[in-house]
């Protein structure tokens, strides 16, 4: 999935080439680092295919090159005219597996989270795999450390030799995050969902025909040139927009589409703010973190990230400072979510 916008990592994230193109930790991009760890599931009882990827119709030779440096040629683009948010971009790539006369296992993952264990992440997620061929509909769940409201939360037990899922609330308010924080037995939804094509199609005519019935039919009419596979425009224009987490996980527990969860330990982060950038990033004693030309002197726990001149700083405690050619943004640390806020004045203002 890489057709999300990113809004909260601007000036460097924009409509145009959102964060998950950017190089933001390691040498290639997000995008790249998630099609990377998808490559190494291979096992003797594990085949992966190619790529099926789903985003924007306006990014599709950023998908391709950066497919390409890694010598990955996809499965198939699908081009989503205006994002619909998840649920129908899952649906795209479920109809697309279908079509071509298989009912494989997915593994459903975005394009905007860094690992650092990838063999501890290569084996949850072959872990995953296995329960899905039998038609579980598995998710990977990360021990919280702090009362984050963007995440989806999931509330497991043992069942057997692994673990059901026997609530999932997608982002709960900060006091009912603390919440699950102080009674424990809660995990994140790291996001990556693995399930057979058409269990998934199942589910979702369960909880939602209207998304499965709308979404079907852009497929239905859709237009393909070489990679790139277009559903038609008008249909899918009126999809109605929704994430998986609400149109068909928080509906799952209890359901006859039962939930399992893998948990994964494998340093994951959701690359979804500066925060998050400043924490994966190499740091020195005093906690700083440079990329580009950028030179910081007596200054703590400070991102400095310049892409066009020299930047410097002196004398800053936990500010992020990121500079592109037309914007520069210098942000408290503590912040850094509410760069959206700078994203929707901008957009107000156009
Ligand atoms: N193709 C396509 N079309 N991709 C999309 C769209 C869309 O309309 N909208 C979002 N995506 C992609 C994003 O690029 C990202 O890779 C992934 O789907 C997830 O979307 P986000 O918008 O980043 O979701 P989130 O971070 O708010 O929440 C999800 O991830 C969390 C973990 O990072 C949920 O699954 C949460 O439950 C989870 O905790
Ligand atoms: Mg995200």
């Amino acid at each position: 999935m890489a057709g999300g916008s990113g809004t909260r990592l601007w000036p460097l994230s924009r409509a145009g080439y959102p964060k998950q193109f950017l190089v933001l930790s390691g040498n290639t991009s997000l995008f790249q680092q998630a099609a990377d760890r998808l490559a190494a599931l291979s096992a003797e009882d594990i085949e992966v295919a190619a790529p099926v990827i789903v985003g924007n119709e306006e990014h599709r030779f950023m998908v391709l090159d950066q497919l390409r440096e890694l010598k990955i040629s996809p499965t198939a683009v699908l081009l989503e005219p205006t994002g619909r948010n998840t649920a129908p971009a899952i649906t795209l790539a479920a109809l697309q597996a279908l079509a071509e006369g298989q009912d494989p296992v997915l593994v459903v993952t975005p394009a905007d989270q860094t690992v650092t264990n990838s063999p501890a992440f290569t084996q949850a997620l072959q872990d995953a795999v296995r329960q899905a061929k039998d038609g579980a509909i598995v998710i990977l769940g990360i021990t919280p450390d702090r009362p984050e409201t963007g995440y989806g939360y999931i509330r497991s037990g043992a069942e057997g030799a692994g673990l059901r899922v026997e609530a999932f609330v997608e982002k709960p308010d900060a006091d009912t995050a603390q919440r699950y924080l102080d009674q424990g037995g809660y995990f994140w939804n790291s996001g990556m969902f693995v399930l057979r094509a058409s269990v998934w199609i199942k589910a979702l005519q369960k909880f939602r025909p209207d998304i499965e019935a709308a979404t079907r039919a852009a497929f239905d009419a859709k237009a393909v040139d070489g990679p790139f596979v277009r559903p038609s425009k008008d249909a899918f224009g009126i999809v109605p927009s929704e994430s998986i987490d609400y149109a068909v996980m928080e509906r799952c527990p209890g359901s006859e589409f039962p939930l399992r969860m893998v948990p994964l330990d494998a340093g994951w982060n959701d690359l979804g703010a500066w925060e998050a950038v400043w924490q994966v990033a190499d740091k020195d004693a005093a906690g700083n973190a440079t990329r580009g030309d950028a030179i910081i002197a007596d200054s703590r726990n400070t991102l400095v990230h310049a892409t066009s001149r020299l930047v410097s700083a002196v004398g800053l405690d936990n500010v992020i400072v990121v500079e592109t050619p037309d914007a520069v943004l210098v942000a408290d640390r503590s912040k850094s979510q509410d760069v959206k806020k700078i994203v929707s004045q901008l957009n107000a203002s156009q």
